[in-house]
């Protein structure tokens, strides 16, 4: 790691100030009436992208009271040291029963969109009632695969950032606030 440098992109309150206002763009463009006392069956099902997305989901969905479960799942897509995407990989199966529900999938970043490409066309064989992407970061460049967030907490430059669930050779994930590491890859 040496070399490296950190630099505050985005700090821990501006991330929880629009973590806040995303649950509620999220809330407000429900296609549906989530009930109090719902079934599993009808609640509204959340998939996070671990690990990258550890953080946000805990705080994004302690900020959404509606019913709701969470299936996460594993998918790797920068092994080890590496800053560019080597192209995603599922380490888990896609969560199944989504056929009928509405699905949102939360990941951390949005880069090359070779990762949520891939999810997304795997849950929509399901046929679920709908789905939507919901990132914190996306990164402002040419995607490699087509694929749009519904929503997204901010748009950065094109830069490696660590923090806040993000990691760099498996480090840093437990920063509070996002930083752009420098002098690597
Ligand atoms: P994509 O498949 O290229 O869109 O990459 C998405 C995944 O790569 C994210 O879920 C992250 O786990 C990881 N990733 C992309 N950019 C960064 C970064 O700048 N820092 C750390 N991880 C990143
Ligand atoms: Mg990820």
């Amino acid at each position: 790691m040496s070399g490296a440098r950190e630099r505050v992109l985005i700090d821990e309150a501006r991330i929880a100030q629009r973590v806040g206002a995303l649950a509620e763009e999220i809330l407000g463009g429900l296609a549906f009436e989530p009930r109090s006392g719902a079934s599993e069956r009808d609640a509204l099902v959340m998939i996070p992208v671990l690990t990258g997305a550890l953080v946000f989901t805990a705080d994004l969905i302690r900020r959404m009271p509606v019913p709701l479960s969470v299936k996460p799942l594993t998918i790797q897509s920068y092994p080890g040291r590496a800053t560019s995407s080597q192209g995603a990989t599922l380490r888990d199966p896609v969560p199944g029963g989504l056929s009928g529900r509405h699905v949102i999938v939360v990941d951390d970043i949005l880069d090359s969109g070779a990762t949520l490409a891939l999810l997304r066309d795997r849950i929509l064989e399901q046929g679920p009632a709908s789905l939507r992407i919901c990132v914190l970061l996306r990164k402002l460049k040419e995607r490699a695969a087509p694929v749009e967030a519904d929503f997204a907490g901010f748009d950065i430059p094109d830069e490696f950032v660590v923090g806040y669930g993000l990691d760099y050779d498996g480090l840093y994930r437990n920063l509070p606030d996002i930083r752009v590491l420098e002098g690597v890859g």
